[in-house]
Parts: structure tokens; sequence; C-alpha cells
């Protein structure tokens, strides 16, 4: 068991203040929020409640604000739902995006839509002079997200903004990542869509939510019951929401000092990485700071996750959501990265509760699992 947590990209502990907010709705508080009577209108009103904290912590309206079940689910349902009431001409993602945006935009490809890949520089920025060249064509919908999961790095939604309206397309953006670690203001944005999700700033699994701007016209992916104004129907899961809320606005309050003191961490972990041979992606990039991925040539990155494991180091090879597959990240891919170094990638994410402790035994660490693993690799040749 690992007793060093560094993975907070894939997810992040539960904080006691959410669990202890959402306590109630699991035990005593079990009303529907669609219920007439006292437990009913409890309900409703927690929803409430945790719809303006997520409103405020982002910078939007609370009417602006619809509840999903997670960030997979927000962004299959911006990008499916955006696009279905609009013409069918082609709709832009980057090539570093989430495979829960491109997957979509390659579905609607089945209902006459084209779909393109925005590309990246070798930094993990995306390329604004390709989706200038791509805007040439028509397109409706353009989707970038804020931070990349994978390298961190910060894309430069404003000038996509400016870029994708120029030519009338609507611009969705996915903050999954960027939540709690960056500044994230809907209303600067000047978006029309943004994907926030819980579970990656401390609050529980099981919920997220769609930012929408009043005037877009979106078709929900579930129908039924018609809560959420229609477009998200389900009884809501009051526990998840109340948690999602709370969570936000602990985000929030704790954004600069977790700004500072996850890049101090970083600093410290790049600055010995730097004394290795490792290479580390997208380093002159603006990054999330609490992110960094990095290779050694010659090591498989899910040989050296297992390694770490074992000395009590939980990291994530290339992107966890993807990691049952053992195909180079296509992060990496898109970065123009050699794909056998692309094998060899880790990524390190910290939280705010991780220590200098545990960086600088990390080190030690991973210096030894590399040497231990070329010296395995150099017997059996
Ligand atoms: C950038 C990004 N978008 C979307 C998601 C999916 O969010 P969720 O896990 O809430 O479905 C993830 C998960 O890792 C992510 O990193």
């Amino acid at each position: 068991m690992a007793n060093a947590y560094f993975d907070h990209n894939s997810t992040s502990a539960l904080k006691p203040q959410v669990l202890e907010a959402m306590m109630p709705y699991m035990t005593k508080q079990h009303g529907n929020p669609a219920s007439q009577h006292s437990f009913g209108r409890h309900a409703h009103e927690a929803i409430e409640q945790a719809r303006h904290q997520v409103a405020k912590a982002v910078g939007a309206q609370a009417s602006q604000v619809v509840f999903t079940a997670s960030g997979t689910e927000a962004n299959n349902f911006a990008i499916t739902g955006i696009a279905s009431n609009l013409k069918q001409t082609q709709i832009l993602t980057s090539s570093i995006e989430h495979p829960c945006v491109t997957n979509p935009a390659k579905a609607m490809q089945w209902r006459g839509w084209e779909a393109k890949s925005i590309q990246v520089d070798d930094s993990g920025n995306v390329d604004l002079r390709d989706l200038q060249t791509l805007l040439e064509a028509p397109t409706d919908l353009v989707s970038v997200m804020m931070a990349n999961n994978e390298t961190g790095a910060i894309q430069n939604i404003g000038r996509v903004v400016e870029l994708a309206t120029r030519k009338k397309a609507l611009v969705h953006t996915d903050a999954v990542q960027a939540l709690g670690k960056i500044n994230v203001n809907f209303n600067d944005l000047n978006v029309h869509a943004m994907t926030v999700s819980s579970h990656k700033i401390g609050g529980p699994l099981g919920a997220g939510a769609l930012v929408l701007n009043k005037r877009v016209d979106i078709q929900p992916l579930l129908y039924g019951g018609g809560q959420e104004r229609g477009l998200r129907s389900g009884t809501e899961n009051i526990a998840a929401i109340v948690g999602f809320g709370t969570a936000c606005e602990l985000a929030k309050q704790g954004l600069k000092d977790f700004s500072s003191h996850t890049l101090m961490l970083r600093q410290l972990l790049e600055i010995g990485l730097q004394r290795t041979d490792a290479i580390i992606f997208g380093q002159h990039a603006n990054r999330l700071p609490n992110t960094s991925f990095f290779a050694f040539k010659n090591i498989d990155g899910e040989t050296l996750v297992t390694a770490l494991d074992k000395l009590g180091f939980a990291v994530a090879s290339g992107s966890a959501c993807s990691s049952a597959s053992s195909e180079p990240s296509h992060v990496l891919l898109a970065m123009g990265v050699d794909p056998d170094l692309a094998r060899g990638a880790i990524r390190v994410s910290f939280s705010a509760d991780n220590t200098k402790k545990q960086v600088e035994k990390f080190l030690q660490a991973i210096k030894q699992a590399v040497k231990d693993l070329r010296q395995l690799t150099s017997v059996a040749a």
C-alpha cells in the first residue's frame, strides 16, 4: 500500500468537510427533491445551495449550472447536445482532449458531422494557426480543454474563443483539470459551455456539471422526469451534489495555497529529476502547478509505476483514464514524442496535502528503481 499518493489528477481524496456535509443526505435526509413534503423540499434546497456554490467557484450564475453524474457525462452532453441543434458542419477538438470529448465528436460523424483534430506544438499547446486554418471550412462547434490532464499544459482559451466566434462557431471547454488548480471563470472565458467534475477537487465521485451560456440551445442526453430544467432527467444524487458544492467552496478558498504549495513541490521534484537523465514533457509550457510528466529512456512506464508502488508511491503512467491499454499516450504522440519514449511516461500530480519530505523520498526511490530496472534489462540482454 502506497504511503504517498501523487495521483491527484486521476482522483483526489474526499475532504473531511465534504464528507461531513454529505452525511445527512446519506442517512436521515432521504427525500426526493421532486416531492412536495418537507423531506423533498429540504433535498431541493440542498441542491440549489450546491448549485450556487459551484456557480460561485466557476464565475457563473447558478441558473447556468446543470448537474450531471461525471465530467465524462458533461462532456458527452456538451458535444452531442450542442451539435444536435446546429447545422451539420465540422466539430473541431484538440488532439490532446480526453476521450470523453473526442469520442462523442467522432460519434457525431454518424449523424453527418465531420470531426477534425487541431494540432498541438511540442510543448502541448494548441496550435492556433492550425485552428485558424481549420476554421476556414464551415465550423459550428470547437472544443479545447482548459488544462491537459497529462502534461498540465494550460491552453489559451481566450484566443480560441476569439478565433472561433469570428467564424460564428460555439466553444466548449473541458475545465475538469483546471478547477481547483488555477482560476476558472466562465464569464471571463466567454465560452458557450464548460465542464467540471467533483472528484478531481476533493469532492465525491458521481457528480459533475456542465455550465451553459443561457443562449445555447442544447438537446438532453437523458430524457425522463424533467429534472435540471429538463436538460438532465433522473433523480439527483443529492449527497454527491452537496459534496460537490462544498468541495467547490473549499477549492475556491484554498486556490492560492494549493497553487503555491504544489508548485514548490513540483520545482523540488523537477530540480531532482534534472540531475538524472529524465526527460520532462512540456516543461516550458504554462502548466498546472501540481503536474509533472516525464520519462526515462528505455524504461517502461507501467513497470516503473509498479516498482514505485512497491516502494510506497502512487503515480500514474500516461493517462490513468486509459491505463487499461498499454498504448503510448495520445497526448505525447500529438506533441511529436517518439512512441518508445512515450511508453515510459510517468505522471506525478500533487495535492495540497503532499509534503517536501515525500518528494525527497520519492526522488531517492525513483533513482533506485530506474537503476534497478536498467540493471535487470542489461542482465537480460
Ligand atoms: C481532462 C479530463 N476531462 C474529463 C475527465 C472525465 O471526468 P470524470 O472522471 O468525472 O468522468 C477527466 C478524467 O480524468 C479528465 O482528466
